[in-house]
């Protein structure tokens, strides 16, 4: 069998049976590591719970957030690069999440947001992606994203972060010195509904006559939305209410590289006159708590693709897919207990 039908194959099986995460990590390699030997899979999550503590049932970043749901329609514009994007409308399921892996933690608006996303296709296949509300990652490889994480922990002194052991990591890392001004000169919306969501990773497109290209993927918010809320849950409060009064709408935009984009660091932007093909409109019209079947059970692992996409050489994509596979392999074998937002009690 082709490699193309082979990878179409896999990911039909996944969203038949719906435990995408589990195999698809078994793609890291023979050697099961991250790059260095000490950072596997299983140590990057065992990374998460010695920095945010360990809460059963519930991801190991992203921990807060609500499931959504609705369609994507799909105009046929993106076949252009890509195969998998052809006209029609598509169910969705989504999730709104706080990055970081304190299920609990308070809504700020400086912590960067997330939406998870997975589009079912035609013939049992699916595009799965996770993105989130800046415009470059801050990590260029997965023992970067590690290292932050430790490096930029609470001291449990002072309750924020020791400014030495930042400063430490900052000096070894002039690419999240550079992302992390990049950021700070592109300052993310105030909420959920009119965020701007970024894929962050290239991916390489093809189209029907086999010709590929490197693209990055964005879904930009249609609209203004001005709800507001209080407390403790002021972002996800406010993005409830404004599903209720109506649905939420974003366009896809995908973005084509050109020869010497670098397709292999998330951390830097490519240039801002890069074609950019409007590729459909996706619809978010319910939401709910995360409960069984629904966003909760869900591994947006964004290297279940339909085929037309495939993985770039970044190497953040095979780690995010082997160490998402730890993460929903241990909350799905662990208790539940009630998620932060409560739909149902979100004051109309
Ligand atoms: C080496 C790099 C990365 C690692 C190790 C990592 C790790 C994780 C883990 C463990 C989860 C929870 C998975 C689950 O239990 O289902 C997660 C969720 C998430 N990540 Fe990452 N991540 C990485 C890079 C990224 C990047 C580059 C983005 C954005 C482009 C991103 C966006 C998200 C989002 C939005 C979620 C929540 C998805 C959901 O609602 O389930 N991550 N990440």
């Amino acid at each position: 069998m082709e490699k193309k039908q082979l990878v179409s194959r896999r990911n039909a099986l996944l969203g038949i049976a719906g435990i995408a995460a589990v195999d698809v990590g078994a793609f890291l390699g023979v050697t099961g590591r991250l790059g260095t030997p000490e950072l596997t899979p299983a140590a990057f999550a065992d990374r998460f719970e010695q920095v945010y503590g360990k809460h059963e049932g519930f991801r190991r970043n992203h921990a807060k957030g609500v499931s959504v749901a609705g369609r994507f329609e799909s105009n046929g514009a993106g076949t252009e690069v890509c195969s998998a994007f052809r006209t029609g409308e598509y169910p969705v399921t989504g999730r709104f999440s706080l990055s970081g892996g304190m299920p609990y933690a308070p809504d700020a608006a400086a912590t960067v947001r997330g939406l998870g996303l997975r589009v079912e296709l035609p013939h049992g296949e699916q595009w799965r992606t996770a993105m989130v509300n800046i415009p470059v990652f801050l990590d260029r490889t997965p023992e970067g994203f590690a290292d932050r994480i430790v490096a930029y922990a609470a001291d449990p002194a002072t309750g924020k972060p020791d400014p030495q052991r930042t400063a430490e990591f900052l000096r070894q890392h002039p690419e999240t010195v550079k992302a992390m001004a990049y950021v700070k000169a592109h300052p993310p919306s105030p909420g959920f509904a009119d965020s701007t969501f970024h894929g962050l990773n290239a991916f390489l497109a093809t189209n029907d006559d086999g010709n590929t290209v490197p693209i990055r993927w964005t879904f930009e918010p249609v609209g203004l939305t001005t709800t507001q809320a209080t407390g403790s849950n002021h972002l996800f409060d406010a993005a409830v209410e404004a599903v209720r009064n109506a649905p939420l709408r974003w366009q896809l935009v995908l973005t084509i590289a050109e020869p010497g984009d670098p397709t292999g660091d998330a951390t830097t932007p490519w240039p801002g006159n890069r074609r950019r093909i409007t590729a459909g409109t996706l619809t978010l019209s319910t939401v709910e708590t995360e409960a069984t079947g629904n966003a909760r059970d869900v591994n947006f692992d964004p290297t279940v693709l339909p085929s037309g996409l495939a993985v770039s050489d970044d190497p953040l994509l095979s780690a995010r897919s082997a160490v998402y596979a730890r993460s929903y392999e241990r909350r799905t074998g662990e208790p539940k207990h009630p998620s932060a937002v409560q739909v149902r009690e979100v004051p109309a």
